[in-house]
């Protein structure tokens, strides 16, 4: 989808997945000790937010302009500051080495030459942790019967394989498929297929 889409979604005042930050997100940086995150495709910043609150310097980016006077606009409410640019992830750059990274319904396309997904840990220190949640394959079904969300694209949602060659320099923690129910927003509701990973990088 394009940022064009994305930029429409985010038009509105409401937040389309909510202010809350996603809780598996949250269940896993409660648990870590704070440094510097970076959120990739962060859309309107709740779990970018929610880490500056706890203390973690935060930076993240998103190609929807929209999103990121959004997530300005909740880092202001909350009095937080976060360091937000809008970029595509094929293109994003940094000289900083992060902590932790997380991916949070990030569903970028994977091509034969270019793994999104590969070139953003790379900025990930040795030892840093990851945290991701994704709609797993079988989300499709879940979408038909519960419109719970996420990309009708069946090639960008995730299954164990795409984990293992998407970041092959990890350590597991944890990596689990979940039925879970969704409440964030308007667009991440009901019963759904995910896809949790909580690793550290080798
Ligand atoms: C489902 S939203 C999730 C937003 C956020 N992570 C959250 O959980 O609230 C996916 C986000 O990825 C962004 N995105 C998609 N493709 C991207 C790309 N190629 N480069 C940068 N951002 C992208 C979209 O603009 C959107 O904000």
């Amino acid at each position: 989808m394009s940022s064009n889409f994305w930029d429409e979604r985010y038009l509105k005042d409401e937040y389309v997945y909510g202010k809350n930050p996603n809780e598996y997100f949250k269940s896993k940086i409660d648990i870590l000790k704070p440094g510097k995150i970076l959120l990739p495709g962060e859309g309107e910043g709740r779990n970018a937010v929610y880490a500056a609150k706890n203390g973690w310097g935060v930076f993240c980016f998103d190609f929807s302009s929209q999103a990121k006077i959004k997530a300005e606009k909740l880092a202001k409410e909350n009095n937080v500051h976060i360091n937000y640019i809008t970029d595509d992830v094929n293109n994003i750059n940094y000289e900083i080495e992060f902590d932790l990274i997380a991916f949070v319904f990030n569903h970028f396309i994977i091509s034969e030459n270019i793994n999104p997904y590969k070139r953003i840990t790379n900025f990930l220190r040795k030892d840093g942790n990851l945290i991701l949640e994704l709609f797993s394959k079988e989300q499709i079904e879940y979408q038909k019967k519960y419109n719970s969300g996420g990309p009708k694209n069946i090639d960008v949602l995730f299954d164990f394989q795409m984990i293992y060659e998407s970041f092959p320099n990890f350590e597991a923690i944890e990596l689990k498929k979940e039925l879970i129910e969704l409440k964030e927003g308007n667009h991440h509701i009901g019963y759904s297929s995910v896809i949790d990973f909580f690793a550290k990088k080798k």
